[in-house]
C-alpha cells in the first residue's frame, strides 16, 4: 500500500538519496541539469510516493521550461527505491503529475528519457532538431507529451530556463 502526496520541505534528503541512487553523481553534467539551475521545481507538481511508517517510496518533480514562446515543463528527475521498482509507483507519480499539470498554465511537457517507458503514459518521441536542448541530447530519447489539445503540433524553438511564481498548493493525498 502507498499514497501520494504533495513534497515536504522535510522530504529533500530522502528525495536526495533516492535520486542519486537512480542517477548516481554523474547526473549534474547532464544537460537537463543546466535547465534546473537557479530554478525552483513547481511545488504544485512535485510529489512523493509514501509507504508504510511514511517510508519515502519515490519522487517526481517538473521544472518550468520555455520552449520558444511556449511555458511547459520539463519532467524530471523520477526515481523510485530500487527494491520497490515494478510496482506502478513510477507510473502513478507521473500520471499523478500528468493530470494535475492540464489544470495549469503549461503547454507541454518534455523529457529526456526512455520511449517505451514513458510511452506508458503517453509520451512521444519528437520530430528532430524541433525542440533544442541547451548541450548534447540523444534525438531518439528527446520525448514530449501535449497538457493542451494540439499543444505538440506546433511546439518548436530553444528549451530555455522559466522562473514562475507559483503558490505552494495544499497536501493531497491518494491511495496509489
Ligand atoms: C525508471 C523508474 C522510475 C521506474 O519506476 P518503477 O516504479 O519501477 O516503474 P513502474 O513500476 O511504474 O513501471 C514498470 C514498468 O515499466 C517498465 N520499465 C521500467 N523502466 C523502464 C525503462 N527504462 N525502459 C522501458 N521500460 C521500463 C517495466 O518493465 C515495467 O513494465 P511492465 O509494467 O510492462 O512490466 C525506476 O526504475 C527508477 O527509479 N530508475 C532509476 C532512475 C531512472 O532511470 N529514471 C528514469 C530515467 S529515463
Amino acid at each position: 500500500m502507498w499514497t501520494i502526496r504533495h513534497e515536504q520541505q522535510t522530504d529533500a534528503p530522502a528525495i536526495e538519496r533516492l535520486v542519486d541512487l537512480g542517477f548516481g553523481p554523474g547526473r549534474f553534467a547532464k544537460t537537463a541539469y543546466r535547465l534546473r539551475e537557479g530554478v525552483a521545481a513547481d511545488q504544485r507538481l512535485s510529489f512523493v510516493a509514501e509507504g508504510e511508517k511514511r517510508a519515502l517510496l519515490g519522487s517526481v518533480r517538473f521544472w518550468p521550461v520555455r520552449i520558444g514562446q511556449s511555458l511547459c515543463l520539463l519532467l524530471g528527475p523520477l526515481a523510485v527505491e530500487p527494491k520497490l521498482r515494478g510496482r506502478g509507483i513510477g507510473i502513478g507519480l507521473m500520471q499523478h503529475g500528468i493530470e494535475e499539470g492540464k489544470a495549469l498554465a503549461y503547454e507541454a511537457i518534455v523529457l529526456v528519457g526512455d520511449e517505451p517507458y514513458y510511452a506508458k503514459v503517453g509520451f512521444t518521441r519528437l520530430p528532430p532538431e524541433r525542440v533544442r536542448f541547451p548541450g548534447p541530447v540523444d534525438p531518439n530519447r528527446v520525448l514530449g507529451l501535449g497538457l493542451k489539445p494540439n499543444a505538440l503540433v506546433s511546439l518548436a524553438g530553444e528549451v530555455t530556463r522559466a522562473q514562475i511564481d507559483a503558490p505552494v498548493s495544499a497536501q493531497t493525498t491518494r491511495l496509489g
